[in-house]
């Protein structure tokens, strides 16, 4: 990351895991590894695990997000939860756009876009995620699909608005796989969001805006990712469900 212009943003994503119990435990040893830390602490949580994770944080400096919302303020969408729901209790984050909810509940673009506009109009701020698939990485059309993610879940957002966004870039091949993209790839990508950026607002939107790395990220390649000038943080799955390593990713992200 760069330091002096932006602050790093370390978030643990723990998709579909931890009961209230659990979740009270992990934050608990969370706490000292943030304390003091020189960047941000955040973890994505189970709509179940919301409020146990914000009585748990509380005090802490660590921040709560949920990990999807619905696009409507309210009605008949059986299951869903909307934006002002999580604001009413507190919650001031979401992730929208996982590539998880685009690859097994149908999100698309467009659907993400209407998320965005929800949790910006509920006053939320968003870790929208991009990233490609294999197939179009080895398709050698990664910058096409990242700007085209990008553009459209963007539309609408005003140099305001985008303030309360960061962009998490998650290769789908690199999620849960082990398969790390290299700090290289990673650096790349992030370097071409926040030129895209710069092209859709202006040079000091994109400089002040926090880019993240996501996919297999851990405690022994984090430093090196970490190291990139347009790497600001990461969205962590697998390490963040252990203290340990999701403190010593906290570490790498302070240095
Ligand atoms: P892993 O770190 O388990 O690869 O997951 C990354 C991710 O999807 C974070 O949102």
């Amino acid at each position: 990351m760069k330091k002096g212009v932006r602050k790093a943003v370390i978030a643990g994503n723990w998709k579909m895991n931890k009961t209230v119990g659990e979740t009270a435990r992990l934050i608990s040893e969370i706490k000292p590894l943030a304390e003091g830390a020189g960047c941000d602490v955040m973890v994505c949580v189970p709509f179940t695990d919301i409020f146990a994770a914000l009585e748990a944080a509380r005090g802490s400096g660590i921040k709560v997000s949920a990990q999807n919302c619905h696009w409507a303020e309210s009605g008949a969408f059986t299951g869903e939860i909307s934006a002002e729901m999580l604001a009413d209790i507190g919650v001031e984050w979401t992730l929208i756009g996982h590539s998880e909810r685009r690859q097994y509940f149908g999100e698309t673009n467009i659907t993400v876009q209407k998320r965005v506009r929800a949790a910006l109009n509920a006053g939320l701020s968003v870790i929208l995620c991009i990233g490609e698939t294999l197939d179009e990485r080895e398709q050698g059309i990664t910058s096409e699909i990242c700007a085209l993610q990008l553009k459209i879940a963007l539309g609408g957002v005003s140099a305001e608005e985008i303030k309360r966004i960061i962009i998490a870039y998650e290769p789908v091949w690199a999620i849960g796989t082990g398969k790390t993209a290299t700090a290289a790839q990673a650096e790349e990508v992030c370097a071409e969001i926040r030129a895209l950026l710069a092209k859709l607002y202006n040079t000091e939107t994109a400089e002040a805006s926090v880019i993240q790395y996501g996919g297999s990220m851990n405690a022994s390649n984090a430093d090196e990712l970490l190291d990139k000038e347009n790497v600001d943080g990461g969205l962590i799955g697998g390490a963040s469900l252990k203290a340990a390593d999701f403190g010593v990713i906290i570490k790498s992200a302070s240095r």
